[in-house]
């Protein structure tokens, strides 16, 4: 019998079938396992897990599953994982950069221009048969040419959306407090009030982390341009939504583009019946090709480990640094 695998919600591809012949594979099927005693429930006693954003795993999982040796995340981000707890109890922690990172990036430019061009508001005025003729001063938007794009967050993500504004004739701006990766595009790194402060877009691309929560508050939304356009394909608690909405409403700000929110899957009702804000299901990763290539990055990670090598992804190392 081969070690024994929990995979946490079915996974996109034929990653299953692979990891099937290799170990003892317990798939999770149904309601998604939202709290640690559901999800510790599931792994029991798995030497490696596969799990997703919305799986919780704190000290509580990390304490009752004993055998667990590699909690392999299927997503970038890893604010569902206590990552202290982790390197406490000595377990792997990985994630699956970089596979996402142009799907992440297209879907933030799709979400630009949506909210620029009206583009969803386009759609329900032709459906609903508003459509009668074509029009000098119809659904206006605004364009990018000459704009200002301030990208917080400059890691892969704001990069792969750094290099496509350009293209659009974007002038970019950006924040980062840990990146230092080297980079050849054109461009101003600039304190975060000063971002705000010349950007008529700004786009979040950090991961979320304890001391980031509300990083754009009602305080530094009001710092933005009149009109400005507020993004968001990274994680939806970055934002206050309720100033989000009221800044909206107020008319200071001109719209928002949003795949991620703050109490996930809920929406900020308000949001909801908004024309100037175009809202998507969190599906930055969602394509065929990258949802199969993070399977596979989760599984590569799980396999390696339990194999007795380095996985290729690693965000918590046991025993490193101590
Ligand atoms: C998606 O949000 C991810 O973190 O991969």
């Amino acid at each position: 019998m081969g070690k024994s695998i929990a995979v946490c919600a079915p996974l996109v591809g034929d990653v299953e079938e692979k990891l099937a012949q290799k170990f003892d594979l317990r798939l999770h099927r149904g309601p998604a396992l939202e709290d640690e005693d559901a999800v510790a429930g599931f792994i029991q006693d798995a030497e490696g897990a596969i799990t997703l954003l919305f799986n919780p795993v704190g000290r509580k999982v990390l304490d009752s599953c004993r055998n667990l040796r590699v909690v392999a995340n299927c997503a970038v981000g890893f604010d569902n994982i206590d990552l202290e707890a982790a390197r406490q109890s000595n377990i792997w922690v990985t994630n699956t950069p970089d596979v996402l990172t142009d799907a992440t990036a297209d879907l933030t430019f799709g979400l630009i221009l949506a909210v620029t061009r009206r583009m969803v508001e386009g759609d329900v005025f032709l459906r609903a048969g508003r459509f009668d003729g074509w029009k000098l001063d119809m659904l206006l938007g605004r364009g990018l040419q000459g704009k200002t794009l301030g990208i917080i967050g400059f890691g892969r993500i704001g990069r792969a959306v750094a290099k496509r504004a350009l293209g659009f004739g974007l002038r970019v701006l950006w924040t980062d407090t840990t990146s230092d990766i080297e980079h050849d595009l054109e461009g101003e790194f600039v304190e975060l009030d000063e971002l705000l402060g010349r950007s008529d877009i700004v786009s979040l691309h950090c991961p979320l982390t304890e001391s980031n929560r509300h990083l754009l508050g009602e305080e530094r939304l009001r710092m933005l341009p009149r009109g400005a356009f507020v993004i968001n394909t990274a994680r939806g608690p970055l934002i206050d939504e309720g100033s989000l909405a009221m800044l909206l409403e107020e008319g200071v700000l001109g719209g928002a583009g949003l795949d991620v929110y703050e109490r996930e899957p809920e929406v900020e009702r308000s949001l909801l019946d908004r024309s100037d804000v175009v809202l998507q299901p969190h599906i930055g990763s969602a394509t065929v090709e990258t949802r199969i290539a993070m399977a596979d990055l989760a599984a590569r990670n799980l396999t390696d480990v339990l194999e007795g090598r380095r996985p290729p992804t690693p965000i918590v190392v046991p025993n490193e640094g101590r």
